[in-house]
């Protein structure tokens, strides 16, 4: 066995189910093992080497950043993360935004935000956070506790109170809800429920989350953690869905694979967290601020999108071919395949013997490769399932 492995094995707390591969190092679309096996990566670290390995500009700007500051707390300015902010609050509409360093952090930023609003506006009490049926919104607790999945709740209770799951595309649920419970504070959602099956909520439903919210002065939270800056082939999953949450967060893909969390903030909540009512020691990293750069120059420029959902069609269509797979759901270059008669557990590991890394969302395929694939990556990749499935 690898001797990386064997100390993984010894030291490592065994919360993850790992396959028996040492990654090396990787450029583009590839990765390398210690044994000098290529992979195309279809997995992308779960959508957060958003550029794929080792991007040129990526690296340089890390680079650079490394080598002049890298790292002072959030007492200072650094001109890396003025930028970034700017950049990120321009090209997403928003007004201000908190910087984290991951997806649960970003969304606890949420919870909190959504809390507090209502509490400076309406008092104690209105504290409830409405989540969906089947939805993933992190680990710490009350992440877990916003999680719409009982599987993630075994063993840690007691949660923070004050969340409550609705199912997704239930209009009738929604609306009972909304019109018993007066302890509500904000709705909170992922446009397509990544780790809960690649699952697009459909249009009339989101709909309806912004009418009944406005009527109410409810905020409308979309955790577009993995379905956020250019992943569904658009710079925000809520405009390909017309419509503008009061609160986005992002993490995964931000900073093209360094450790990064973003909570943005529309003119309602903009000033909520005001003064030591929020804080992170790593939040808005210089390095992290760096890559993020280079990751929203990319995402941004002229046609880059529209490339990702050509893409993504290209990599539907083809899986579609495949007579194993019944059906393909997803967005852009966020891909769900249920297979008929396989199971995608099984597809993962094969695949990685036959060169090619996916991931699986609960008994789908998934796919999550670099916004800057080739198209002969994809068909490399798709030739290698066409093989396994057939
Ligand atoms: C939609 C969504 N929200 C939150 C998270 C948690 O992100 P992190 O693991 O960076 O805390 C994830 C991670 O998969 C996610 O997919």
């Amino acid at each position: 066995m690898s001797e990386t492995i064997e100390k993984f094995d010894k030291h490592i707390m065994h919360t993850y189910g790992r396959l028996p591969i040492v990654i090396e190092k990787g450029s583009g679309d590839e990765a390398v093992d210690e044994n000098s096996k290529h992979y195309i990566d279809f997995g992308s670290g779960i959508g957060t080497n958003s550029l794929g390995y080792c991007n040129d500009k990526w690296a340089e700007a890390v680079c650079n950043q490394v080598h002049s500051v890298q790292h002072t707390s959030n007492y200072f300015y650094t001109k890396v993360q003025a930028d970034f902010a700017e950049k990120l609050c321009d090209l997403t509409g928003y007004s201000t935004v908190f910087f984290g360093n991951s997806g649960a952090e970003a969304n606890e930023c949420a919870i909190k935000m959504a809390r507090k609003y209502s509490f400076d506006k309406y008092g104690k009490g209105r504290h409830t956070i409405v989540t969906l049926v089947n939805s993933f919104h992190g680990r710490t607790l009350a992440t877990l506790a916003a999680t719409g999945q009982e599987v993630f709740h075994n063993y840690f209770f007691p949660f923070p109170e004050g969340f409550v799951a609705t199912p997704a595309n239930d209009i009738d649920a929604l609306k009972k809800l909304i019109s018993e419970d007066n302890t509500i504070c904000a709705v909170m959602f992922e446009f397509v429920q990544g780790e809960g099956g690649v699952i697009p909520l459909e249009q009339n439903f989101v709909n309806e989350i912004f009418a009944l919210c406005a009527e109410k002065d409810i905020l409308t939270v979309a955790d577009e953690v993995q379905t956020g800056l250019g992943r569904t082939g658009a710079i925000l999953t809520s405009v390909r869905y017309g419509v503008k949450p009061d609160i986005t967060t992002l993490a995964k893909g931000i900073a093209g694979g360094i450790p990064m969390g973003a909570c943005l903030a529309g003119e309602k909540c903009a000033d909520v967290l005001s003064k030591g009512t929020h804080g992170s020691t790593f939040g808005g990293n210089p390095i992290a601020c760096a890559g993020g750069n280079v990751v929203l120059d990319t995402v941004s420029a002229d046609g880059f999108c529209d490339e990702i959902n050509r893409k993504g069609y290209y990599l539907v269509k083809k899986m579609l071919d495949i007579p194993e797979v019944e059906s393909v759901d997803g967005m852009g270059l966020m891909i769900g395949v249920r297979l008929k008669t396989k199971k995608a557990a099984d597809i993962l590991s094969s695949a990685a013997e036959k060169g090619l890394l996916i991931l699986t969302a609960k008994d789908k395929l998934r796919f999550l490769p670099p916004l800057t694939i080739t198209y002969e990556d994809i068909d490399k990749g798709v030739e290698i399932l066409e093989e396994l499935l057939n």
